[in-house]
């Protein structure tokens, strides 16, 4: 039976709280959390005080596992830790802050044997797996563009930008949906708050199949929708995917995916647009404890059979940390920028 020590116990670490829960697994859990007046949130699981711990050391040789809900900042050196201790470790994302830590990491688990799973619950969610599954079987025909908009007023987190913190979600997931990483990235980001911090980013991501995908990531432009995870906070989540044979859309926020039966045909020398039918389609309710859950069961299962198929500490983690030093040197320099992963590491 695996024994859970998960680090971090403020916003999100409540969320992976309830969804050991939900998984059943609140016995086996044990909680670092280094500030004591976040131990409270624990209480109603009538969690144990003596699985309350103030750091990492104290609880590693208890479990079997570790979970590591902190700010970004601190992961690497929270993740290195626990794999030299023969720890497998679950991390939310961003796995690291850099690509060299990142390659760090994933040369010391490779070494070690241990699994290194990143949270990435949006590929967990019903709507991304049924995505995966249509592209797989290339219903929606060659794909085009894929875009989508990770923003709304909230507050702006001080451990990375934002498009380190949002944005990436649907870096990984449309890195994860299309099978391949993008090699080059023209983007925009503003700092109008002035933390030496992007509050507003667009990027503009070309594939090597010659797909174009865009995100955008932002505090400063207005969401749709109540936010399910930042309290206080009005939030777009959607994305939109252009095939050749048909459209997708997607809101994440309220759940919903609608498939647009739409084409072009030449016709008389002129593209013509031809616009069938718009169809919902129904796919289960996943609230965001219940997307947690499910990667965490997915981690579960790959400490058990010691395969993972989750997202790992190249692809989420090494390549994305170089798709993000690729966003900044291209804002910076305001030019295009190559993604280049670390030499050991390149595709
Ligand atoms: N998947 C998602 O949608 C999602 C959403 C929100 C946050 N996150 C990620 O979760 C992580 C945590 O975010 P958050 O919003 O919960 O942050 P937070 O600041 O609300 O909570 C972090 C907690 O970690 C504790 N902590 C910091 N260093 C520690 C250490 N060394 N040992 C023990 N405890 C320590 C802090 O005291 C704090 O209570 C971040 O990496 C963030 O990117 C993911």
């Amino acid at each position: 039976m695996t024994r859970i020590l998960q680090v971090g116990l403020g916003n999100f670490g409540r969320r992976h709280l309830a969804a050991w829960h939900l998984i059943d697994h609140g016995d086996r859990l044990w909680i670092a959390e280094a500030d004591q007046r976040q131990w409270s949130a624990a209480a109603r699981y009538n969690f144990p005080a003596d699985r309350l711990l103030p750091a990492l050391d104290a609880g590693l040789d208890r479990v079997d596992v570790v979970d590591i809900v902190t700010p970004s900042t601190s992961h690497f050196e929270l993740c290195r830790t626990a794999l030299l201790a023969g720890k497998d470790v679950f991390v939310e994302k961003p796995m690291t802050m850099t690509s060299q830590d990142g390659a760090e990491l994933a040369r010391i688990a490779e070494r070690t044997g241990r699994i290194l799973q990143v949270g990435y619950y949006y590929r967990y969610h019903p709507i991304s797996q049924w995505l995966h599954q249509e592209l797989d079987a290339g219903r929606l025909g060659r794909i085009r563009y894929i875009t989508g908009n990770f923003m709304g007023f909230k507050r702006a987190r001080t451990d990375v930008g934002v498009m380190h913190t949002d944005g990436i979600h649907f870096l990984d997931l449309f890195n994860w949906l299309l099978g391949e990483a993008p090699a080059s990235v023209y983007a925009v980001c503003r700092d109008h708050f002035r933390r030496g911090l992007e509050d507003f980013a667009v990027a503009v991501l070309t594939y090597p199949s010659g797909i174009v995908g865009k995100v955008e990531a932002g505090y400063i432009q207005p969401g749709r929708w109540k936010d399910r995870v930042v309290p206080g906070a009005l939030t777009s989540k959607d994305i939109t995917i252009v095939g050749e044979k048909a459209t997708v859309e997607v809101d994440f926020e309220v759940e919903t995916l609608t498939i647009h039966d739409a084409h072009h045909e030449l016709r008389d020398g002129v593209w013509a647009a031809v616009v069938g039918p718009s169809m919902h389609v129904p796919l289960d309710p996943c609230d965001p404890v219940q997307m947690v859950a499910r990667e965490l069961a997915d981690f579960l299962d790959a400490v058990a059979s010691r395969r993972s198929s989750g997202p790992g500490p190249q692809d989420a983690g090494v390549q994305l940390a170089a798709l993000i030093e690729a966003i900044y040197q291209s804002s910076r320099s305001g030019g295009p920028a190559a993604v280049q992963a670390p030499a050991s590491l390149s595709r």
